[in-house]
């Protein structure tokens, strides 16, 4: 049985299961156990170039890391004896390769910046996920609109009938929200694909390592330069899941829609089945519970974030052991968002959206009252603040009828009589249209098809761009590791 290699000199004392399961990051640490291994070749090819290494003992290290490489770290290295799987897999190569090897490969660094940079390695792998799973929803968002740019539906605010959109206006607003979320999580990439290594402790060390040399082994675009900050930071994980946050909300409100208007009052929607459950009492029950479980996991990942922010905002510089606990937050908040995003594309994608239900409610609430008090500013040459009053008079009389309108304007004392304008019944009932109060909106990103038209060749061309980056940056770093392999291989060929 090997044993745990870093507490062998500086304490005793006998830790009970319970103690050492309660200081063992190793849950957490399998997922970056992957990353762990590609930090520890490239540290020793650093330190091989460096000369601070013995090319031989280079030849012994890089054997067994690379065995780790090809078959995965060993289940054994994840017990609990080591406090995390650093600690781990240095001591398995202490017992297998010998002190003379292994004892060697924690030249000039730390677990601090070790682990920093394993976090970094692993966290760009799930935001570039992340940004990939947000392309495939505003995919699908883009494909709906294009499909339902004249489906006609009420617009809301206050959850009550305001004017009439389209479908597509309503599904484009939510495909820019998702935009946004992905920009935000490109430009924490930029921030969070830095390398922390060299930092060792804090101080760095008196080796001469090469800090931008495993920087660029491991894919990164640069260095977290100030070595103190290297290890004591996680505001790159903070960063990240905050805009994780701010998805998942956007993620909860269109799920919040989408069970709104699944109801039998409203019937905007029908989610396929699969996406439903039904009630072990109540025969007849179809439950939008993907969407309600979505709903919540926006929770669980606010309370990620909030795990997480309270737990670096009292820790004084540098690295403290706290930190190993903010870690498993960030991975909670990455997986519960992956998950959310590819069940909301395939819920969305399936929904059977009943456009003849929306039609049929879009006129309602006297939604096009703003377009007539509008027209009638308009053509009579009238303050808006007139027409709006005018016509707000009419709806408190109970409609929208040439006479109303006439008696109201009497009420307010407005001295204005529509009849002798010339206003006609025809003309009011042309306005009080949908879709013609739509027609007329043609400002970018209006609802009008002709807008909406414009809008969506736009959108599919941001859609495009992208989707290069992310297959730029998923192309750098699958390139930087089969470059780091394959160079560790041919130093030990
Ligand atoms: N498991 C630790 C973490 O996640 C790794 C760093 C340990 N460093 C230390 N000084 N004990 O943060």
């Amino acid at each position: 049985m090997r044993t745990d290699v870093v507490r062998l000199g500086r304490l005793s004392g006998k830790r009970s299961g319970a103690m050492m399961h309660f200081l063992s990051s190793m849950q957490a640490d399998r997922h970056i156990a992957d990353a762990d291994i590609l930090v520890d070749i490239a540290h020793v090819l650093m330190l091989d170039k460096q000369k601070i290494l013995d090319r031989s003992v280079t030849k012994k290290l890089l054997p067994a890391l690379l065995q780790m490489y090809d078959e995965g770290v060993p289940e054994e290295a994840f017990d609990d004896r080591f406090e995390d799987i650093h600690a781990g897999i240095e001591s398995f190569l202490i017992a297998d390769a010998g002190p003379e090897i292994g004892g060697r490969l924690h030249i000039g660094r730390s677990r601090n910046d070790e682990v920093a940079t394993c976090i970094r390695i692993r966290l760009r792998e799930e935001i570039l996920k992340q940004m990939a799973a947000i392309l495939k929803i505003r995919t699908v968002l883009i494909a709906l609109a294009d499909r339902h740019k004249d489906s006609v539906m009420p617009g809301f605010t206050h959850l009550q009938h305001a004017q009439p959109t389209t479908l597509a206006h309503h599904l484009l607003a939510y495909e820019q929200s998702f935009s946004r979320d992905f920009d935000r999580l490109r430009d924490a990439y930029t921030r969070v694909n830095l390398s922390p290594l060299g930092a060792a402790a804090f101080a760095s060390t008196g080796y001469p390592v090469n800090r931008d040399y495993t920087a660029s082994l491991l894919g990164f675009d640069g260095l977290v330069t100030n070595t103190m900050d290297a290890v004591a930071t996680r505001d790159f994980a903070l960063e990240t899941l905050a805009d994780i946050a701010i998805l998942m909300a956007n993620i909860s409100r269109l799920c919040e829609e989408l069970i709104v208007w699944s109801t039998s009052f409203v019937r905007f929607v029908s989610l396929d089945d699969a996406f439903c459950s039904t009630s072990s009492i109540m025969p007849q029950k179809k439950n939008p519970d993907i969407a309600e479980i979505m709903r919540a996991k926006s929770g669980s990942v606010f309370g990620a974030l909030t795990g997480a922010l309270v737990t670096v905002k009292g820790i004084p510089m540098s690295y403290n052991r706290d930190l190993q606990e903010l870690t498993p937050h960030v991975w909670r908040g990455m997986h519960d968002a992956k998950e959310s995003l590819q069940l909301l594309g395939e819920m969305l994608a399936s929904a059977e959206f009943d456009t003849a239900r929306m039609k049929e409610e879009a006129a309602k609430g006297f939604s096009t009252a703003t377009e007539l008090a509008d027209s009638l500013a308009r053509a009579y040459d009238i303050p808006f603040r007139t027409a709006h009053n005018i016509v707000g008079r009419a709806v408190q009389k109970g409609d929208l009828s040439l006479a109303t309108l006439e008696k109201a304007a009497k009420d307010l004392d407005c001295g204005i009589s529509f009849r002798k304008l010339g206003l006609t019944q025809a003309k009011i009932n042309r306005v009080l249209d949908p879709e013609y109060s739509i027609s007329l909106r043609k400002a970018p990103g209006a609802p009008a098809p002709v807008a909406i038209k414009g809008a969506i060749h736009d959108r599919k061309k941001q859609l495009a761009a992208d989707t290069n980056l992310v297959e730029q940056k998923l192309t750098k770093t699958a390139k930087s590791r089969t470059e780091l392999i394959a160079k560790a291989r041919r130093l030990v060929a």
